[in-house]
């Protein structure tokens, strides 16, 4: 029989935090207005819309998540946040071009409100944009101190007991773990002596960790999953998870290679090229910040497809992912997916994907439910890596000694049996014997 854990309530309003507040966050934020007023259906969401079987197929009990266990309302959360650039959330939605005038207008109050903190940026790591509104800071130590008194700042002035942070920030420059990412204590000199190896990003999650608020990484940027701030987060007991959403071929990818391989079909390559023309595909137009990118959609097949396990099927695969910054697209991004797969006595066949997506439509959802999720989870006593949350990420965090589940259901099967389990409810094995004997 499994123990129920003690969650605590969600009382009161929950601060939302997001440095970079581009496409995504204002999409985000513009979406959650136009849900609390009726005027359109938190169509991606898991928290919303998905529900959770209960126990045995024959005692009917689905309750929706949201109702199986205490989230935070939607219509109690307060946004804020940081960007390079001044505009509030308002101009910066004008300017991403996701939302149609007539959704922007009805947000337009709501986004006015959310004027952005000054940033934490470093032209070393994002190439392609021009900071203009920034913090002055003497070291990477008072850039931390300032970032801590924004959250601070914004909990008073809202009356909040709880926030959460989700980086939606440029991608960063690639970066490889080095001397200060190693331990909580070289990361504390790190910041002392201004050591170039942390980055921005790095930063904010730092700051989040030591304020107690909960951080998830939507960007591919190497921050929360270097063993510093891991560990810090775990001594602290505060909820990490990252990183990098898992939206448009990505996921597709982690829901059509997991079915090719049940069926022991093989795969001799797989082409992916995408077109956007989004300010984030600006960004990515710059080699090292594509490479970030690169890196993370790239570990998915692998993983997934275990040629250790299986060498006649996978262990040759050519895997070519292309992104092209192409500004007539805006948001309204497209990628192509050419799968060389083979079948019984190795004959060859073909899949060919062509999926037209929004990026940010997609990615808003899951901003939102990593949100509700990640204060759930500080609420019920769950500190350090949240692997449980994997599904909503490319590259998903696990501990050094485990490898990342990328199969996009059985993701979502450990995201439900971690519900039913911190409720008390018996995980579902889905063997079904027990009807029979
Ligand atoms: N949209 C998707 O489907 C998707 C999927 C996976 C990952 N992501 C990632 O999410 C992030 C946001 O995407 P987007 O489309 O909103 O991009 P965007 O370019 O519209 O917004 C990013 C914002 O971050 C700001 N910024 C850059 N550096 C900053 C810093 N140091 N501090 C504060 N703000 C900073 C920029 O000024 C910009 O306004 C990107 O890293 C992107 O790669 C997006």
């Amino acid at each position: 029989m499994q123990v129920e854990r003690e969650i605590r309530e969600p009382l009161g309003r929950l601060g939302v935090l997001l440095p970079g507040m581009g496409a995504v966050s204002t999409t985000f934020i513009a979406g959650v207005e136009l849900i609390n007023r009726g005027l359109a259906d938190p169509v991606g969401s898991l928290t919303q819309l998905g529900t959770v079987r209960l126990g045995k197929r024959t005692e009917d009990r689905a309750p929706k998540i949201r109702d199986f266990v205490p989230l935070q309302d939607v219509g109690e959360m307060v946004f804020g946040g940081w960007d390079a650039i001044p505009d509030n959330a308002y101009e910066a939605a004008g300017v991403a071009g996701v939302l149609e005038k007539e959704h922007l207008d009805a947000a337009r109050k709501q986004l006015e409100r959310v004027e952005p903190w000054p940033a934490v940026f470093d032209a070393r790591y994002v190439h392609k944009l021009n900071g203009a509104h920034l913090k002055s800071y003497g070291s990477l130590r008072g850039a931390a101190e300032l970032v801590r008194e924004d959250i601070r700042a914004f909990k008073r002035d809202h009356g909040l007991d709880r926030a959460v942070m989700v980086n939606c920030a440029s991608t960063e420059a690639y970066l490889q773990p080095q001397e200060a990412h190693f331990t909580p204590e070289s990361f504390e000199r790190g910041l002392d002596d201004s050591d170039p190896a942390i980055s921005p990003a790095m930063i904010y999650a730092y700051a989040a960790i030591m304020e107690d608020v909960p951080y998830a990484n939507g960007a591919p940027s190497l921050a929360v999953d270097v063993p510093a701030l891991t560990s810090l987060a775990a001594e602290r007991g505060v909820p990490v998870a990252g990183k990098d959403f898992k939206t448009g071929q990505t996921m597709m990818k982690t829901i059509l290679a997991p079915g090719l391989k049940a069926r022991m079909l093989g795969v001799e390559g797989w082409f992916s090229a995408n077109i956007l023309g989004n300010r984030d595909g600006e960004v990515l137009d710059d080699p090292e910040s594509l490479k970030s990118k690169e890196v993370s959609k790239l570990s998915v097949l692998e993983h997934i497809l275990q040629p250790q396990l299986y060498p006649e099927l996978y262990s040759d695969i050519s895997h070519v992912v292309k992104i092209n910054y192409y500004p007539p697209r805006g948001d309204a991004k497209e990628g192509w997916d050419n799968i060389d797969i083979f079948g019984w006595l190795g004959y060859p066949m073909q899949i060919k994907i062509d999926f037209l997506a929004r990026d940010s439509i997609l990615a808003a959802p899951i901003v939102l439910d990593l949100a509700l999720f990640l204060d759930l989870a500080r609420r019920a006593g769950m500190g350090g890596i949240q692997e449980w949350l994997s599904f909503y990420f490319k590259s998903p965090m696990t501990l050094p000694e485990l490898y990342p589940e990328h199969d996009l259901f059985i993701q979502l099967m450990k995201l439900k049996n971690t519900l039913r389990t911190i409720k008390g409810e018996e995980v579902i094995h889905h063997t079904g014997l027990d009807y029979y004997e």
